[in-house]
């Protein structure tokens, strides 16, 4: 399986600590931000994986990261001219993907869990005739996030930050695809914040009934916001990936 990680977008939310370098690029515990979700994929077994940023900040991560061979990974990059929004920066990666299904991990996002299970449950889902997953964790402030709709145990939609949350569940920031998801992609329209949402297509799956759902069991956190960001810096505090103990050749 492939692996995309988004990490465009302006980083508004945390100005001004991200008006001279990336969001992604912060600290969280022992490491810059985007160390987590490359980390996480790598111990998923995902090694092949792109890297979508903007013009401002693609030096900066290649500083970083370079080839990713120092993390174990082999990284390709796409630039977001503007940020379009999630769907957007997704779309970027249709050739990269070619016809492989692959898992997105949104560039601000801390977990506590490994993703193995949850690349085996999509590789399953895959060979019984594809569709999309995606990962949702139980949260005290839905409202801030993509949050499901349920008609039993199934997402029947997924509503983008709504003021009325149907469901005390978050969306996180994993999804996994079948390659079929730039055609759907291609369909949308921007919301009014002017953005290709995410949450869309997932409610293109859920509209043909080819879209599943885990739950992550341990921590996860959005450091995308101040709260976040320092909810994330809490819990990944002791985090200490074995690939990467973090140390001056890190
Ligand atoms: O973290 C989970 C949440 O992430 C989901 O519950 C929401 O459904 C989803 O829309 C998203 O919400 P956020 O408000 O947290 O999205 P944000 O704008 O912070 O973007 C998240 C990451 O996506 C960001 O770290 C970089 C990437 N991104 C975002 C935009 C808008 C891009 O690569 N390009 C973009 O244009």
């Amino acid at each position: 399986m492939k692996g995309v990680v988004l990490a465009g977008g302006t980083g508004s939310r945390l100005f001004p600590l991200t008006r001279v370098t990336n969001k992604h690029l912060l600290p969280v515990g022992r490491y810059p931000m985007i160390y987590h979700p490359l980390l996480r994929l790598r111990r998923a077994g995902v090694t092949d994986i792109v890297l979508v940023t903007s013009p401002e900040h693609m030096g900066d991560v290649v500083n970083l990261l370079g080839s990713g061979s120092r993390l174990g990974i082999d990284l390709t990059y796409r630039v977001q001219d503007e940020p379009g929004g999630i769907a957007q920066a997704l779309g970027l990666c249709e050739t990269f993907v070619g016809n492989d299904p692959f898992v997105v991990v949104l560039g601000d996002n801390i977990l506590g869990e490994d993703l193995t299970a949850h690349v085996a449950a999509f590789e399953a889902q895959t060979a019984a005739g594809g569709g999309a997953r995606v990962l949702l964790k139980e949260v005290h402030d839905p409202e801030r996030y993509g949050v499901p709709e349920f008609q039993g145990d199934r997402i029947v939609r997924v509503i983008e930050k709504p003021s009325v949350p149907p469901s005390s569940y978050s969306v996180v920031g994993i999804y996994f695809y079948e390659p079929g998801v730039f055609d759907f992609i291609r369909t949308l329209s921007p919301s009014q914040r002017g953005e290709l949402e995410i949450s869309d297509v997932s409610n293109r799956y859920a509209q043909a009934g080819t879209l599943t759902h885990g739950v992550l069991q341990s921590w996860w956190g959005d450091a995308g916001t101040f709260e976040g960001l320092e909810e994330a810096n809490r819990l990944a505090r002791d985090l200490v990936y074995e690939e990467h103990p973090g140390v001056a050749d890190a």
